[in-house]
């Protein structure tokens, strides 16, 4: 029989590298940081989450309209600036117009005078865009949050049901949105929904971009690159008018990379009536549930990358028009041009016009979408 002396350093060995080993463990997977941010005015808690992954790259994201508040990058020197323009605080989001950073839907970009027919049925939505629907209200929700990390990386997941009737839309619709922080520097997010009754969905993300970092000036000399041949030219409220057209010999030729301001001010219809760069490009190839590389943009100050890859068929380019000296985090101002969206989506105002790639959901269906922002720096 072992005495109780005998025990006593096994014992403490065991203890002492069990401490070690977590501690190991630990220092290789830092666990998602949760803190408060703050309580709505009708009193619902909301939560920040900071994701961040082995190379100093952290996302910091709030279950209020599963918005991306902050995402911080490293440059070519190894600096890290956050990238996305935002506010400090839980009150600028809610009283917000600019969806800075949100998870956008039940349909993301407009609907034309905010009607549609479905199933012979017309649904009538709110006019938030002169006569038209823009965005819908997912990004002023509570979403449920949880942490789902795993091997891919921290990974943070949002839930929301959006009420049959809620904000006009027909369907009890279940929509999940998965934010993975990849050792990659990939920021990706992961859409999918179910439906209970016909409905038409367009989920896209919006964060606002400034690779030099938010609040550094304006955007005009980020070189951007867009895998698409055609776009949806559109008319003065911004409404598709149908066509497809090409790109060849019109500023919004982005086949080979060029600076965003290099045409931006040219006497072009097209720019005149979205005050800038704020128009939809066909993507080329596109092709159901393939994850294929849409665009790129690169900073020559900072040297960073941003490549961007999606399974939809849209992708709005958005060049901050409408930024009018909006106070951001850490008192930064926004003027206009001081950053560009690249929303992936399927096109604007597809529900009136059956010959776009259809964004209707049935019960049954399972809707799926995947969006990768990817970072490097050269
Ligand atoms: C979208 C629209 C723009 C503008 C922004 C939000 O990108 O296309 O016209 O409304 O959202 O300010």
């Amino acid at each position: 029989m072992l005495r109780r002396r005998e025990l006593v350093i096994p014992i403490l060995f065991f203890f002492v590298a069990t401490i070690f080993i977590s501690f190991l463990q630990a220092e290789a997977n830092p666990k998602m940081q949760k803190q408060s941010f703050g309580k709505t005015e009708d009193g619902q808690p909301t939560d920040l989450y900071i994701l961040t992954n082995k190379n100093g790259m952290e996302a910091a994201i709030t279950s209020y309209g599963g918005t991306v508040v902050s995402l911080k990058v490293p440059d070519r020197n190894g600096k890290i600036d956050d990238v996305v323009l935002g506010y400090d605080k839980l009150e600028d989001y809610a009283a917000g117009k600019a969806y800075f950073g949100a998870t956008v839907g039940r349909y993301a970009n407009r609907i034309a005078h905010a009607k549609f027919t479905l199933d012979g049925v017309t649904y009538t939505l709110p006019k938030n865009d002169g006569d038209n629907h823009l965005h819908g209200v997912f990004n002023k929700r509570v979403w449920d949050a949880k942490d789902v990390s795993g091997r891919d990386g921290q990974a943070l997941e949002l839930t929301y049901v959006s009420k049959d009737g809620e904000d006009g839309y027909p369907g009890n619709l279940s929509v999940k949105v998965v934010y993975t922080l990849t050792e990659q520097n990939e920021l990706k997010i992961d859409y999918s929904a179910t439906t209970d009754k016909d409905t038409v969905l367009n989920l896209t993300n919006h964060c606002y971009f400034n690779l030099s970092g938010q609040g550094n000036g304006d955007i005009l000399q980020t070189q951007l690159m867009i895998r698409a041949d055609r776009f949806t030219p559109v008319d003065a409220t911004l409404i598709p008018t149908g066509e497809l057209r090409s790109v060849k010999g019109t500023p919004f030729d982005f086949t080979t990379s060029t600076v965003i301001g290099a045409r931006i001010e040219q006497d072009d219809e097209q720019l005149k009536l979205g005050k800038g760069y704020d128009h939809n490009w066909v993507l080329n190839n596109a092709t159901p549930g393939s994850l294929l590389a849409a665009a790129q943009a690169y900073d020559p100050h900072s040297g960073r990358l941003l490549e961007v890859s999606t399974t939809e068929p849209g992708l709005q380019l958005y060049t901050g028009n409408f930024l009018d000296g909006i106070r951001g985090k850490g008192g930064k101002v926004y003027n206009r041009r001081n950053a560009f969206c690249l929303e992936t989506q399927h096109f604007p105002d597809s529900p009136n016009h059956p010959q776009f790639p259809s964004t209707v959901l049935k019960p049954g269906q399972h809707f799926q979408s995947t969006t990768v922002y990817k970072f490097s720096a050269k």
